[in-house]
């Protein structure tokens, strides 16, 4: 077990290979969107991560991905296997919250299996589309990011999100 506090800081590009690393097996899983590296590169400042204290390792990082005014989506949220359930997926998620907050988004969505976790932090499961206007909709269909179209339940991302919960937080 390891012991010790961590904390929270923004992302910097020598965390991407750590990142990745620690994506892979959540991805077999389907519990995390399959992505390429340089995906994670140009990202990067969506990013915060949990730093071990004195050991500079990874304890866990998360995103926010804004999607419109809005919008904004929480992924590629992640501890490590060492660190679950010693609340570094909580402290990174408020700080995710935060940070929408401070964009000026009104609305976080997240995609996960982690329904109870996400329910905790105040997220509720999305019945429908109703997240959305019809006009705003067709806007995010003109997005390229796999994210978005998850968020829109196009059918060429389905089997990325089987089983995945649809879930939605109110600022
Ligand atoms: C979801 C996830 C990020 C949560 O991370 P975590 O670090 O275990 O989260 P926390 O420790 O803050 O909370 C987990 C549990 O530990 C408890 N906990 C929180 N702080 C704690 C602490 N200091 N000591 C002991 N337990 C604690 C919480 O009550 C919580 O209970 P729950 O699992 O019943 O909700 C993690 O399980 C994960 O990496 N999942 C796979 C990836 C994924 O599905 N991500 C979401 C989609 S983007």
């Amino acid at each position: 077990m390891t012991s010790g506090s961590f904390h929270i800081r923004p992302a910097r590009t020598a965390d991407v290979t750590q990142i990745v690393e620690m994506t892979q097996p959540l991805v077999e899983r389907r519990a995390l969107v399959p992505k390429e590296t340089v995906s994670y590169y140009e990202s990067i400042q969506e990013f915060l991560v949990a730093e071990v204290e004195g050991t500079g390792e990874m304890a866990g990082f998360g995103a926010l991905h804004v999607m419109w005014e809005d919008l904004a989506e929480v992924r590629t949220l992640a501890s490590h296997d060492d660190w679950r359930g010693r609340g570094v997926g909580s402290a990174l998620l408020r700080r995710l919250v935060e940070r929408a907050r401070a964009l000026g988004v009104q609305r976080v969505f997240c995609l996960t299996f982690e329904v109870e976790f996400f329910t905790r932090h105040g997220f509720e499961v999305m019945e429908d589309q109703s997240a959305v206007d019809p006009e705003v909709y067709a806007e995010l269909l003109r997005s390229p990011d796999e994210g978005v179209a998850e968020f829109l339940d196009l059918a060429r991302v389905k089997p990325n999100t089987l089983g995945n919960t649809r879930m939605i937080l109110h600022l």
